[in-house]
């Protein structure tokens, strides 16, 4: 959800700043605005509209400036209009803010600010903001000073880039439950929600720290806590580079992250045999065991529950993350709850991870981001290592988190070594060829409303996997179930040619899945099977390769991304930024 980048530096910035826009689009936006300081004013330029039409209407990257700030908005309080979208200007326009976040006490604030003749002109909770630094700022006469008085009068979660008129050469940077991250350049500093905004410039970042105040200058960084203290706190080095945010010759990131599947289950594969082993430990010695994430992560818990079950004979519920808080008469000291999240920023993972951490509760966490919020929150972290995801919809982040809690339950297993990584590989390779048959698929079933995924057993969260890719490229609907639950309700929908997805790998419900597949066909389905044995119960069949039965749902998960992904095309859908998703829900 929003996105925010900052810069100061010795050359003008707007274009820096748009490239920067370009990079956090994935997040998820209605709006887009920039605001630069030049001749000891502001130049703000803003609107609806995705970066390139309000870059095309009103030339953002005009704007003259050795230091500006850009916002992407997805809105929540105040309607998707040009004025609500940010930056945000003070009344006396001597302070501009960008915001991620919601200031939850703004009502309150804004009587208070209005009842001392501030003027308002957006209906949004971020304006609050401007005129309460604006104040400060007046009476403290120092940008970090007034920036931290400041954010202490605010209720609510924030992460924030702030500009004073009067200090072109300064920029301030404060969070709170909103992720924020200072790049350091040569002769260039970045404040961004997201270290691809900067990543073609700089691969040195600082992770700021709950309640830190930030203040950049082209050539300093200077970091201070709540109270004001100066901390001082080295840059690390990201992994990720330039290449890893580029097409390629895609023509879209989420089919480029697709095919990208067989290097990054590899990559996933390898991890720290000491950090795995304190987090199978971790797992084993329990006294209450939950695994929490939501949507695709929360798929990939599914799996994770299930060996835990089964192969360990460990009792563990996987809860989604926005409902963590209703179980929480069973977290307590010695309970351990493991986490998964591409981004580390969503916002009901990270309620989840406090709820669990006042209860006494250890937190385990599988992350893509290195250094976001849930990594650095977390007792111990396990990184998917597959590059940066910029689609929206979770591809290889999925398969990847599937390798890593596969390993992690390994590990608990008292397994020494996984292997057959390059299998997997391999068959995911092979498995990427059905890509025409998907096509085929497409054209045949594009104009029907529904789709149902139905599976058994371990096999059952890629069901639901499948529905929900689809659903959210696509925008038909569709459902996903264990195959057993067909007859408890769902068959009555089934009609004459309704595409029902059967996932039936061989194994031991393989014969019990075919009985559900031989239902549907009776009642008109079109079954669609996607397994390593064919049968002629399926009207359409996409062979799998046969692999280790833990490492199925990652071979199954392709040809479903393949057809959400098409679908999204097919209806003229723009695949990489579906409507009203955001990459990175920072929002409860
Ligand atoms: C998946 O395709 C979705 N876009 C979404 O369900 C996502 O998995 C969910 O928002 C969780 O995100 P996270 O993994 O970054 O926490």
């Amino acid at each position: 959800m929003c996105g925010i980048v900052g810069c100061v530096a010795e050359e003008p910035v707007a274009e820096i700043l748009l490239e920067g826009l370009k990079r956090v689009e994935y997040r998820g936006y209605d709006s887009v605005g920039m605001a630069t300081i030049s001749g000891g004013k502001f130049g703000v330029r803003k609107g609806v509209g995705r970066v390139a039409e309000v870059e095309e209407r009103l030339q953002m990257s005009r704007l003259p400036g050795d230091a500006g700030m850009a916002h992407s908005r997805w809105a929540t309080h105040g309607g998707v209009t040009d004025q609500n979208a940010h930056p945000h200007a003070s009344c006396r326009e001597s302070v501009a803010v960008i915001h991620n976040g919601i200031i939850e006490n703004y009502v309150p604030l804004k009587k208070a600010l209005s009842s001392r003749g501030h003027r308002f002109r957006s209906e949004t909770d971020t304006e609050v903001i401007a005129h309460i630094i604006e104040d400060e700022y007046k009476r403290l006469r120092d940008p970090v000073k007034a920036t931290l008085a400041g954010t202490k009068k605010l209720k609510g979660q924030y992460a924030m880039a702030v500009m004073f008129q009067d200090r072109p050469d300064v920029m301030i940077g404060a969070r709170k439950d909103a992720p924020l991250i200072v790049g350091v350049g040569d002769g260039k500093m970045f404040l961004a929600s997201d270290v691809l905004a900067f990543i073609g410039h700089t691969d040195r970042t600082i992770f700021l720290d709950n309640l830190e105040v930030v203040e950049l200058t082209k050539d300093r960084v200077r970091i201070f806590g709540p109270q004001g203290k100066e901390v001082r706190r080295k840059p690390t080095q990201v992994a990720w580079e330039l290449s890893d945010v580029s097409k390629s010759d895609f023509a879209h990131y989420t089919l480029k992250e697709i095919n990208e599947q067989p290097k990054t289950v590899l990559t996933a594969s390898v991890q720290d045999p000491a950090k795995l082993e304190a987090f199978a430990k971790a797992i084993r010695k329990a006294k209450s065991l939950y695994i929490t994430a939501s949507g695709t992560s929360y798929h990939a818990g599914l799996l994770m529950k299930f060996r835990l079950n089964k192969e360990a004979k460990i009792r563990v519920d996987t809860v989604v993350a926005g409902e963590l808080k209703e179980h929480a008469g069973f977290l307590g000291k010695g309970s351990v709850v493991v986490a998964f999240s591409q981004s580390g920023e969503t916002a009901d993972v990270m309620e989840a991870v406090k709820e669990a951490k006042k209860h006494g509760a250890r937190v385990f966490s599988i992350v893509n981001a290195a250094g976001s919020t849930l990594a650095r929150e977390s007792d111990g972290v396990l990184l998917l290592n597959c590059g940066p995801e910029v689609g929206v919809a979770a591809t290889k982040s999925f398969t990847a988190q599937v390798v890593v809690a596969n390993l992690v339950v390994d590990a608990v297993l008292g397994k020494r070594r996984s292997n057959g990584f390059k299998e997997l590989s391999e068959a995911v390779a092979e498995t990427l060829k059905c890509d025409e048959q998907i096509r085929d698929l497409v054209y045949e079933y594009s104009s029907r409303p529904d789709f149902y995924f139905v599976a058994r057993g371990y096999e059952s969260p890629v069901a639901m996997e499948g529905a929900l890719k689809l659903k959210e490229l696509s925008y038909i609907h569709a459902e996903g179930m264990p195959a057993s639950e067909l007859k408890h309700g769902t068959l009555a929908l089934i009609e004459k040619g309704t595409p029902v997805v059967v996932l039936n790998p061989s194994g031991s419900l393989h014969a019990d899945t075919l009985s559900n597949a031989e239902e549907l066909r009776a009642r008109g389905a079109d079954v669609i099977g996607v397994s390593d044995v064919k049968d002629e119960v399926y009207r359409h069949f996409v062979r799998v390769p046969k692999v280790q039965p833990k490492f199925a749902p990652i071979v199954e998960s392709i040809p479903l991304q393949l057809l959400a992904y098409h679908m999204s095309v097919a209806k003229r859908n723009d695949p990489d930024y579906p409507r009203n998703l955001a990459k990175s829900v920072t929002v409860k």
